[in-house]
């Protein structure tokens, strides 16, 4: 919904030009119209974080000097049924951020094997319980709607082993969508896009909703901030690694009180910040 872009227009200028990048076309349309007052200074176009430095190129932006990625999914796509990606709703087994990429998470549940399905939900959902929910899904197949699919890890988990917090399905939910989205490797590749274009003083920050988006970003920032990345115990350095960054924030910002009051889905955001060398 374009808020930061406003914010960010606003602070650079006259003068100033900001790109706008988005995997999901409906996203960018609403951007379009959010950011039409600002004319030529404000560019959205459709495409993934990692093609950054392409689609500046193709809009003629050689250089930036902020490059800001929100990550993970906006609440405009996790609240509508007909995207997939929310477990209190009936809606079709999707997923996709982006509607014309090919895999979906009817693809995942109903075809991946077992095996596979056991380490999405383990790596990019956190799920203790993976191989009994893998089990469940595969029993049940073919899962046609979003409920099909909570009803097969409200089957597969024990009551009593129910999270108090977050409910039963969150993480099943999460490791498909991640892996429908590639989200992770679309983190690494987004940030090394982003070290092609920084202008040395130049900034680039992240904000992550949970570890798993948070923590690429981490080793992103430590790696790119030394001269030498070689193994401790190897005596002489030969790597010939030249830091790129420099970490502004030690620890990552988190939002304050009366922000979580006003907007309860930041409450779990981290915004880290590095500057280009
Ligand atoms: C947390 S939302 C934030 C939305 C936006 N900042 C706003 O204020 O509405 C993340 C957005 O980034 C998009 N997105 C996530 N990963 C992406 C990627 N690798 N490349 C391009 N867009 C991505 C999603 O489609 C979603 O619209």
């Amino acid at each position: 919904m374009a808020g930061h872009a406003r914010q960010v227009l606003e602070r650079i200028l006259p003068g100033g030009r900001l790109l706008g990048i988005d995997r999901d076309p409906s996203a960018v349309e609403v951007a379009k119209v959010a950011l039409e007052r600002f004319g030529p200074a404000a560019i959205v176009v459709h495409g993934r974080f990692g093609e950054m430095d392409r689609l500046a190129r193709e809009v003629g932006i050689a250089r930036a000097d902020l490059i800001l990625f929100d990550f993970g999914i906006s609440s405009v796509q996790l609240d509508d049924p007909a995207r997939g990606f929310g477990f209190r709703s009936e809606g079709p087994l999707d997923m996709r951020m982006d509607p014309t990429s090919e895999l979906t998470a009817a693809r995942i549940v109903n075809q991946y094997g077992e095996s596979d399905i056991e380490r999405i939900l383990r790596e990019y959902g956190e799920e203790r319980w993976a191989r009994r929910v893998a089990q469940l899904i595969v029993a049940r197949r073919p899962l046609r709607t979003t409920r099909d699919l909570a009803a097969a890890v409200e089957a597969a988990i024990p009551r009593k082993a129910w999270p108090r917090d977050i409910h039963v399905a969150t993480r099943t939910f999460q490791g498909i969508r991640i892996a429908v989205n590639d989200e992770l490797e679309e983190i690494e590749r987004g940030l090394r896009a982003a070290l092609q274009i920084l202008n040395p003083g130049g900034r680039m920050a992240t904000i992550s909703f949970h570890s798993l988006e948070d923590r690429p970003v981490k080793s992103f920032f430590i790696v790119e901030s030394k001269d030498c990345i070689c193994p401790p115990q190897q005596p002489v350095g030969t790597c010939g690694h030249r830091a790129t960054l420099r970490i502004v924030t030690r620890h990552p910002i988190r939002p304050s009180e009366e922000e979580v009051a006003a907007n309860a889905r930041a409450r779990s955001a981290r915004l880290r910040v590095a500057e280009r060398i």
